[in-house]
């Protein structure tokens, strides 16, 4: 069980990331021109995505053998990322795509895509900043 939701987390950033990115870039395109018709799935879908990741997120972080909260964790950066920085991070990314796809349900087109670039532009930033790359060294894979 540990495993799968540990490779499922693991692989569903990838996907998360797509999403993020497409509807960044959907928002791009309609913010600068003055067509109004709604493309409402590529936002929801990314709403989707970093749902679906933080809720496999929270089930890992009770049953993960790198979450510790050992004496001394926060010294250790490795504890110290997975007890305390990575969740909080994730989970402040998550509240701000969330407030930015609500904010931009109630505007009217282009004020809409400015809100949905900017809240999920922030959000791409902090989550990219909150991934344990292997190239950090918190003993976390590509996949
Ligand atoms: C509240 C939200 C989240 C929580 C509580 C959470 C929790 C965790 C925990 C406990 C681990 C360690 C799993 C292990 O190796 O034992 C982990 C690993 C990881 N998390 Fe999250 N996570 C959250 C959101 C996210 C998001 C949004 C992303 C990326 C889009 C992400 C990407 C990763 C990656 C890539 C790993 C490393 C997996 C590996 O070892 O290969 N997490 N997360």
């Amino acid at each position: 069980m540990y495993n799968i939701l540990k490779h499922a987390h693991s692989g569903l950033r990838w996907i998360v990331l797509a999403l993020l990115i497409a509807a960044i870039i959907v928002a791009f395109k309609k913010m600068s021109n003055k067509d109004t018709d709604h493309q409402k799935q590529p936002f929801l879908f990314n709403l989707i995505g970093i749902h679906i990741q933080t809720l496999i997120g929270l089930i890992l972080y009770f049953i993960s053998p790198k979450v510790s909260f050992a004496e001394g964790f926060m010294k250790v950066s490795e504890l110290r990322f997975y007890a305390v920085e990575h969740i909080s991070m994730m989970i402040i990314a998550a509240i701000i795509i969330t407030i930015g796809y609500s904010k931009g349900k109630r505007q009217d087109a282009p004020q809409r895509y400015k809100t949905l670039f900017i809240f999920n532009l922030i959000g791409l930033i902090i989550i990219l900043a909150s991934i344990p790359w292997p190239f950090r060294g918190l003993g976390a894979g590509w996949f």
